[in-house]
């Protein structure tokens, strides 16, 4: 390989600081499952390389808002920090509504985070699927959030 390829390849691999601030401080991370009572759980695996998220919300009975938003993953690095993202995007100014939770999408964690490397938007997918998993088990659970 040239050193004009190698550098190409290793700008494709670059990320952002943003991701590499949610890398190595996750938010949100649950440590231990055993024992956390949720109101709503998913999970999404990736049939691109086998890996698994699992995404446990807890709503405010009020106002259907998700007050909490944990998870954990087996994923890479771009799986965590996108898995962190998400559960900051659900759970900051208050929390979102269950409405606007299932429309989160791949573009709002991956834009937020300052995009991943093209080899890692799968990753990205990951977060909203095991996300809105979680809203439609809070829902089935629920009498449709009634
Ligand atoms: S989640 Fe499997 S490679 Fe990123």
């Amino acid at each position: 390989m040239s050193n004009e390829e190698n550098k190409k390849e290793e700008a494709g691999w670059a990320y952002s600081e943003v991701v590499k601030d949610h890398f190595f401080n996750p938010r949100n991370y649950l440590a231990d499952s055993d024992g956390y009572k949720a109101d709503g759980v998913g999970t999404e695996g990736s049939p691109v390389c086998g890996d698994l998220l699992t995404v446990w919300i807890k709503v405010d009975p009020e106002t259907k808002k998700i007050k909490e938003c944990k998870w954990q993953t087996f994923g890479c690095a771009s799986a965590i920090a996108s898995s962190s993202m998400m559960s900051e995007i659900v759970t900051e100014n208050g929390g979102m509504t269950l409405d606007q939770a299932i429309k989160v999408e791949s573009a709002d964690i991956m834009n937020r985070l300052g995009g991943l490397p093209m080899n890692k938007i799968h990753c990205s997918v990951l977060g909203h699927m095991a996300l809105h998993n979680a809203v439609k088990d809070y829902l089935k659970k629920n009498n449709g959030g009634k």
